[in-house]
């Protein structure tokens, strides 16, 4: 199948397009709960790049060489017997981080995930927009429902929220879901360029953080979720004293602007992250006001998908996309997603390009990279029948 592959840690111009093996079966054949999809389009995650610069290997390695991506929109096409999708179903869905290193990631024509990290494909989208919405809007809705705890809030009408970064792949999301999902006055910070594109997504305010101001833009309003997709412990210090009573500080990224983009994260700056972490939440269990936290992989449910699908459904939410990249221009995708300047999400597009009907027969003929690294343990993808 055509596939990104990784063959190691690094920048961006080692990702090569290529004829790589099918997905891994473990014990030779599908879990009961596994279905394998044939991937029409992914998206690119920050998170994807950090994983490919190795940032994250000390806390979280990959088995290399890999495929990687988390996001997919496409058919499922070999369906496990406990599945409750048929095969032809049009789905889409994450790969998570454990199935990734061990069954390789979604930069892919096939990948096999579990049925429980996917959902029907909104009927309304394409596949290029669908597979823009999974990583970043279940960060987005784990963020404010479940930490933020805003979907126990749902039915009281003045809560507030302050997403940090609101013009971003997970701030595009979460802005729109703050005001037309949870019904909060909702306020965005981002550059001034992109201050009438946030509002366009529903902000009632938008915050300039390239102002010298912008860290005491904090004024009489109190923010029941500050949701922080950017970094930093500034922002903290400067916004903490905005939370209301059993507000929620919800981090994305930690105490540094952008972490792990350059700087690797390694067990000794973990522990630090963890200190300042345990030490916050014990102000909270003396009593102060502020809730601290970091969302964690684990806190972001799959199963929200369902609901997120059918906001998409209805319009309540729209997936803005940025660019869209052939798969064969990965490395560019990459380099772009590394400005940390998306306005919403970018998309790669594994089989629906034109590039990919006048390419795709000459790449197959000429590399097969993966095949060389790996033959033991992957069948060959012109040999083997699943
Ligand atoms: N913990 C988790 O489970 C989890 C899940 C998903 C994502 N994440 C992390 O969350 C972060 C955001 O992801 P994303 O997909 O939204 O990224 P993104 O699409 O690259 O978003 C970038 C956002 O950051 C803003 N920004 C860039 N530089 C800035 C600066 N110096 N100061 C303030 N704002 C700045 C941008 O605004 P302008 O363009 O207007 O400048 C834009 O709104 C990433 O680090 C990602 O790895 C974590």
């Amino acid at each position: 199948m055509l596939a990104v592959a990784l063959p190691d840690y690094g920048n961006p111009a080692l990702l090569k397009t290529q004829l790589c093996d099918l997905p891994r079966l473990p014990m030779g054949k599908l879990k009961p709960t596994e279905v394998v999809v044939e991937v029409f389009a992914s998206s690119v995650n920050p998170t994807d790049c950090k994983q490919r610069k190795g940032t994250l290997s000390t806390i979280c390695p990959l088995s290399l060489p890999c495929i990687l991506g988390i996001d997919f929109s496409g058919r499922i096409v070999r369906n496990g017997e406990d599945s409750p999708f048929n095969v032809g179903d049009e789905v889409f869905g994450r790969q998570t981080l454990d199935r990734m290193r061990e069954l390789n990631g979604t930069y892919a024509e096939y990948c096999i995930v579990d049925c429980s990290d996917i959902a029907l494909k909104p009927t309304n989208l394409s596949h290029d927009q669908a597979a823009a919405v999974p990583h970043a809007c279940l960060a987005a809705y784990s963020s404010l429902a479940h930490v933020g705890n805003l979907l126990e809030k749902k039915r009281q009408s003045d809560k507030a929220v302050l997403v940090l970064g609101g013009s971003g792949g997970v701030g595009s999301f979460a802005v729109q879901l703050a005001k037309r999902h949870f019904n909060c006055y909702t306020v965005a910070s981002c550059s001034k360029r992109n201050m009438d594109f946030v509002k366009s997504l529903g902000a009632d305010e938008a915050w300039d953080y390239t102002d010298a101001f912008f860290l005491k833009s904090a004024g009489l309003t109190k923010f029941d979720v500050i949701l922080d997709t950017v970094g930093g412990d500034d922002y903290w210090s400067a916004f903490r004293g905005s939370l209301s009573h059993n507000g929620v500080y919800v981090t994305l990224v930690g105490n540094a602007r952008h972490l792990a983009d350059e700087k690797s994260v390694d067990w000794g700056s973990m522990l630090e992250i963890r200190a300042d972490y345990l030490f916050r939440q014990i102000s909270n269990k003396l009593g102060a006001a502020e809730n601290y936290h970091i969302l964690t992989g684990s806190q972001i449910r799959s199963s929200d998908l369902k609901i997120i699908s059918s906001l998409l459904e209805e319009g309540t939410l729209r997936v803005i996309v940025d660019k869209t990249f052939s798969i064969y221009d990965i490395i560019k995708a990459h380099e772009y997603s590394e400005t940390h300047h998306a306005v919403g999400k970018i998309v790669l597009q594994i089989k629906q390009s034109g590039a990919d009907k006048a390419g795709g027969e000459q790449v197959r003929e000429i590399v097969c990279h993966v095949c060389d690294l790996a033959a033991e343990s992957y069948p060959c993808p012109r040999s083997t029948e699943w």
